[in-house]
């Protein structure tokens, strides 16, 4: 998979592309990251890449032509580009739109700065726009480096055991269950017995417990969508109740 990364601050990315599991990623040819510095797409030579807006106001607006200019060039080598916009009036980002654009070949993320990007970018070479929360970033940059981070980990062969990506949060809908390791007890708090016990079944029992009642404390919201069983409802009910007699 290629990701074009269209920013004025190609500085930004290198620490991120250099460790751990998206560096394995990049080595192992799984994904390509290119750096495109719109600068390098300017129309005059002082690279001038942001102007003062029409009709006044604070800032500077990112100027069409570079990225225009930058976006038609990757255009020329793959006309099946899927262009993106990170601001924060985009779509919010989450798991669904991470699988969603893992099933893409080529993605070019466009990084915004100042107070934004003329708006002729969106209306003719955008095909999305995301954001990946509801706050103020000095940019798109943080941004890409989360969308690369999160559709590269589902990217098969990236992560160790094909089972690490099912069982995790959000894949089922749920949090994800407490997880332990050595030492049994720390400073008085104990591993839950079932968990030493090698009884399969239970522990599988305790840890779907134990997401619902997490999902249910933490993130209610998710259990409108999420795929329950006949099961998880009963559970879901006895936690209920388990929580109103500890009031
Ligand atoms: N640029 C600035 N803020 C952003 C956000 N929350 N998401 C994506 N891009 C942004």
């Amino acid at each position: 998979m290629i990701f074009d990364v269209l920013t004025l601050f190609p500085g930004m990315f290198l620490s991120p592309l250099s460790e751990s599991i998206l560096k394995r990623a990049i080595e192992r040819g799984i994904i390509q990251v290119r750096i495109v510095n719109i600068r390098d797409y300017a129309i005059n030579k002082h690279g001038t890449v942001d102007d003062r807006p029409y009709g006044g106001g604070e800032g500077m607006v990112m100027k069409v032509e570079p990225i225009v200019r930058a976006i038609r060039s990757l255009k020329s080598e793959d006309g099946n580009i899927r262009v993106i916009l990170l601001t924060p009036q985009g779509r919010l980002f989450k798991q669904s739109i991470v699988e969603e654009l893992s099933q893409y070949s080529h993605l070019a993320l466009i990084c915004g700065r100042y107070e934004g990007v003329d708006e002729r970018v969106k209306t003719c070479y955008v095909d999305d726009e995301i954001s990946i929360g509801d706050y103020i970033l000095t940019g798109g940059e943080l941004a890409a480096i989360v969308i690369i981070d999160a559709v590269t980990r589902v990217l098969p062969g990236v992560l160790g055991g094909a089972l690490s990506a099912e069982c995790e949060s959000f894949k089922d809908g749920l949090l994800e269950y407490p997880q332990y390791t050595r030492p049994i007890e720390f400073e008085g708090n104990r591993v839950p017995e079932v968990l030493l016990s090698g009884n399969h079944k239970k522990i599988r029992e305790w840890r779907r417990r134990e997401q619902l009642k997490r999902t249910l404390l933490k993130r209610p919201d998710l259990l409108k969508i999420a795929p329950l069983s006949k099961e998880d409802l009963k559970i879901l009910d006895e936690i209920r109740e388990n929580l109103r007699e500890c009031d």
